[in-house]
């Protein structure tokens, strides 16, 4: 077997996945220093092994809003993800389950929450885009708590979409836009045009209701882009937290103020993240603003990182560095499009092996020995 790691994952995703899907899925904003960043920041962080430890038993199993999960990793929300393949965000909820790993599905992804919920048995959580409408946002939280979803990712970092140069290069837009440069770009993927032509276009299927039901596709991706909203403020997050009953996650932060304020405001947890390299390209990377982030909210509330997270020696070292749980974007959607769907629950057991296997190595048999006393400074 030749996928040994995320960099194989992609190099045969590339190959599979149409070249404006995968852009899609791989580029960042600007000049995607920021993405290149995300990455190389894990890797320069170095560790310090303790040896002379029994390592027989390694436990990488911990706890998160009241669920007991396999693994401290999990599957972020990704809009779109139709696009890499079809029936994604399916998959994703049902190895979430397989392997006791949390999923949480995207405000704009192409499956129902009502649908994956169905599926997954509840165990899927919802992230939030906050629609500039009121009655849109309300409804949609209204939807996600009737399912009795546990967790709701309020994302904060994208009061404006990034610049994405490679999405503008490829002309990506939904409905996709006939050119003679997609024709011969899909001609070389039969096996991704198979797989579309029997489920459909992908569809922002959560958002569709509340266009008119007359609008053609341009029309309602017209609409998709006026409900994306610069508006999000500390009172309209205040309001959802009112709103919303269950557990509450603030998701796109890398200010300790933020973090802090977060808290205060009654939010159950917080996400470090840079979005993948997608928003703020000169951002500072995730796991660099991580300990300050730690500081600020104290050693006992849930600070959860994305964004650059490619193996379980990068869980390990987000641990370490202070993080209870970390999500990945790209890494699973790599999988999926390498493989046309089989490789995702191999990517799992990947990272999981190479977590334990990190551990291990550290000299340590659980995550809550993991601390920055093994981080050289
Ligand atoms: C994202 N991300 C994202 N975040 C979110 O809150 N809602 C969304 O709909 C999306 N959509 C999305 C699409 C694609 C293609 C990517 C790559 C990312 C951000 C995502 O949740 C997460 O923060 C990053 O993907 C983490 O970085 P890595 O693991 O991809 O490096």
């Amino acid at each position: 077997m030749d996928l040994t790691c995320y960099d194989d994952f992609r190099r045969v995703a590339r190959r599979r996945v149409p070249r404006l899907a995968f852009d899609y899925l791989d580029g960042g904003s600007g000049t995607e220093a920021g993405l290149v960043e995300s990455v190389a920041a894990f890797e320069r962080i170095r560790l310090i092994p303790e040896s002379l430890v029994n390592v027989d038993q390694v436990d990488t199993s911990c706890e998160l809003f009241g669920h007991r999960f396999a693994q401290p990793f999990g599957f972020a929300p990704l809009g779109l993800t139709g696009l890499i393949w079809p029936g994604t965000d399916m998959l994703l909820a049902k190895t979430a389950v397989e392997r006791n790993i949390p999923h949480i599905l995207s405000t704009a992804a192409t499956t129902t929450i009502e649908d994956i919920s169905r599926a997954s048995g509840g165990h899927s959580w919802f992230q939030l885009y906050v629609a500039r409408d009121e009655a849109v946002a309300d409804d949609i939280v209204d939807r996600v708590d009737q399912l009795g979803v546990d967790v709701l990712f309020v994302t904060v970092d994208v009061p404006v979409p990034g610049r994405r140069l490679r999405d503008i290069r490829n002309g990506l837009k939904l409905p996709l836009q006939p050119s003679l440069r997609l024709a011969v770009d899909l001609a070389r993927r039969p096996s991704w045009c198979a797989a579309l032509a029997r489920s459909g276009a992908p569809r922002l299927a959560n958002l569709e209701r509340y266009a008119d039901p007359a609008a053609t596709a341009g029309q309602l991706a017209a609409f998709m882009a006026t409900q994306s909203s610069g508006r999000l403020d500390w009172a309209v997050l205040e309001r959802l937290r009112k709103r919303w009953p269950r557990k509450l996650v603030v998701k796109g932060i890398l200010s300790p103020q933020v973090a802090a304020r977060s808290k205060e405001m009654g939010a159950d947890g917080v996400v470090v993240s840079t979005h993948g390299g997608r928003q703020l390209n000169s951002a500072i990377a995730s796991i660099d603003a991580l300990p300050a982030i730690r500081a600020a909210v104290g050693p006992d509330f849930p600070v959860l990182i994305d964004s650059g997270v490619r193996s379980g020696e990068h869980v390990a070292k987000a641990i370490a560095r202070g993080a209870d749980f970390a999500l990945m974007g790209r890494l699973p959607l790599m999988a999926i499009g390498a493989s046309g769907g089989k490789g995702l629950a191999l990517a799992v057991d990947q990272v999981a092996d190479d977590l334990a296997r990190t551990l291990a190595l550290l000299g340590v048999t659980s995550l809550d020995q993991l601390g920055p006393h093994l981080v050289a400074s």
